[in-house]
């Protein structure tokens, strides 16, 4: 197996692009994947403040690591879930990751700094924790760049999650969701940060892949909470299709992007409104993350 570049000793093949690479090339690749999404889709530029949430997996530290290779600043935003072991291990893992590399990483905790961990919002609301856990992420990192003044929250989402996502989405015939699935979501005055998403074109085993070359520690068990998850689900199915039709997920996702999803944009043209307790855009009177804090409280204070 040749490195499609230099004929040098390849250490990876991407057979949906007919290609193989040596680490060098490899490395190459993935910093041009992502350089043209973010150009194709005009994300950001030099001058803007970025924040991107960081998980302590392989694709949000691959990611940080890739924009600050390519000359971006990029500070770190980290929300601590309360998933007990898994959560102060991808904390820890986070921490060293920014400390050896000079860069500045927020930390926000769910439990002390809004009263509840996914677990037990989980139980309490009868929503699945990723459900829980989704939704906490998407509030809490939002309000926390919008809070800190950054002018974009890039998020480490790639190629698989971003298909899996679709499929379910078409599944359900999910209008407002398929609405919604872009790589770039405005900023808005009523406090929605801008939303970017520079990994979709880079699969997961190429993240991992390229995480493990340049020597990146990450947290490498899976969330306990993920048995059931049904994204994992469609991942592993589009997985098969891939290995039987290599471009299969690309297509699919890109497909969409540049052909499907104008058909669902009136959909999300939905009215936001201030929610009476925190202040963050809703579509109701109380948010989705107010009524899931309340729940949870309510839950706690009967038992
Ligand atoms: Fe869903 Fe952890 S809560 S994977
Ligand atoms: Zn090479
Ligand atoms: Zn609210």
């Amino acid at each position: 197996m040749k490195c499609r570049v230099c004929r040098g000793k390849a250490v990876i093949q991407v057979r949906r692009h007919n290609a193989n690479f040596c680490q060098e090339h490899f490395i190459d690749h993935i910093h041009r994947q992502v350089e043209r999404t973010i150009d194709d889709f005009k994300m950001f530029g030099p001058d803007h403040r970025l924040v991107l949430g960081v998980s302590g997996g392989k694709d949000s530290l691959a990611l940080w690591h890739i924009l600050t290779y390519v000359g971006y600043r990029v500070d770190g935003l980290y929300l601590q879930l309360g998933i007990g072991d898994y959560s102060s291990e991808s904390l820890t893992l986070s921490q060293q990751f920014a400390a050896e590399r000079g860069l500045k990483l927020e930390v926000v905790d769910l439990p002390s700094d809004f009263g509840f961990a996914v677990p037990e919002a989980a139980a309490a609301s009868r929503r699945t924790p990723c459900s829980a856990c989704g939704l906490s992420k998407r509030y809490v990192l939002n309000r926390e760049a919008e809070s800190r003044g950054y002018d974009v929250l890039v998020m480490g989402h790639n190629l698989d999650d971003e298909a899996a996502t679709l499929f379910s989405n078409v599944l359900g015939w999910n209008v407002e969701y398929l609405g919604r699935q872009r790589p770039v979501l405005p900023a808005t005055d009523g406090g929605l940060c801008r939303k970017v998403k520079p990994l979709i074109r880079v699969a997961e085993r190429e993240t991992a892949a390229y995480a493990v070359l340049n020597g990146i520690d990450y947290e490498v068990e899976e969330c306990p909470l993920a048995a059931g998850n049904t994204i994992n689900r469609y991942k592993e199915w589009l997985n098969r299709l891939e290995e039987q039709s290599p471009g299969i997920k690309a297509n699919f996702l890109f497909g969409f992007l540049e052909r499907g999803s104008v058909h669902f944009s009136d959909a999300e043209d939905v009215e936001l409104v201030s929610c009476s307790n925190c202040g963050q855009p809703t579509t109701g009177e109380l948010c989705a993350f107010c009524r899931l804090q309340a729940v949870t409280f309510s839950r706690k204070q009967d038992l």
